[in-house]
């Protein structure tokens, strides 16, 4: 293909994903995070789950540093976070709420779900990694419904 990705992303585009916030707690105190499309759940038995994170992320070696992250799912009423930890930059948290877990990694305000994790395993691939974590522990931490990512915009859920 010529088109630089063009039709790669247009096509692909349309399969919807939600959107997550990965955080980890840095040694220095000062909070790591990054906004995924790409988490997923992967095994039952031992809990796994993953995401995919570009080799040109400057939060994920930070992350990686640390041997643990959190999972944040996004709730639809969540775009201000998802732009503050989408942006580069290294005051990503000064407008985000947090506490943090067992493990020590940012539980975001507002987040309908959580997933505490040690990292796994991380595999090359292509233009990025392949991330496993071992889940901790989880659970439920608003009511409301997920923020979507579809054909480059944002979308609620629509019951059929
Ligand atoms: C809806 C959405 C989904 C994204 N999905 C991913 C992803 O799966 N993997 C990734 O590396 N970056 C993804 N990004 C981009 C990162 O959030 C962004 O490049 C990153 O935060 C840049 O900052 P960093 O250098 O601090 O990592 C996504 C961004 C948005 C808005």
């Amino acid at each position: 293909m010529t088109d630089n990705g063009k039709e790669y992303r247009r096509i692909l585009g349309h399969y919807p994903t939600g959107v997550c916030a990965v955080t980890a707690m840095k040694d220095n105190g000062v909070p790591a995070g990054l906004i995924v499309g790409s988490f997923t759940s992967v095994s039952l038995n031992p809990m796994l789950v993953a995401f995919f994170p570009d080799r040109s992320s400057t939060s994920w070696p930070e992350i990686k540093a640390t041997g643990r992250f959190c999972v944040n799912v996004l709730a639809d009423c969540q775009q201000d976070v998802c732009k503050e930890l989408s942006a580069k930059g290294d005051n990503k948290f000064k407008n985000v709420g947090y506490h943090l877990s067992k493990l020590g990694s940012p539980i975001l305000d507002g987040a309908l779900a959580w997933i505490d994790c040690t990292l796994d395993e991380v595999h090359e691939a292509g233009d990025h990694f392949i991330v496993l974590g071992k889940v901790h522990d989880l659970n439920l931490h608003q009511q409301g419904d997920p923020m979507i990512f579809h054909k480059g915009g944002y979308s609620r859920v629509l019951p059929i």
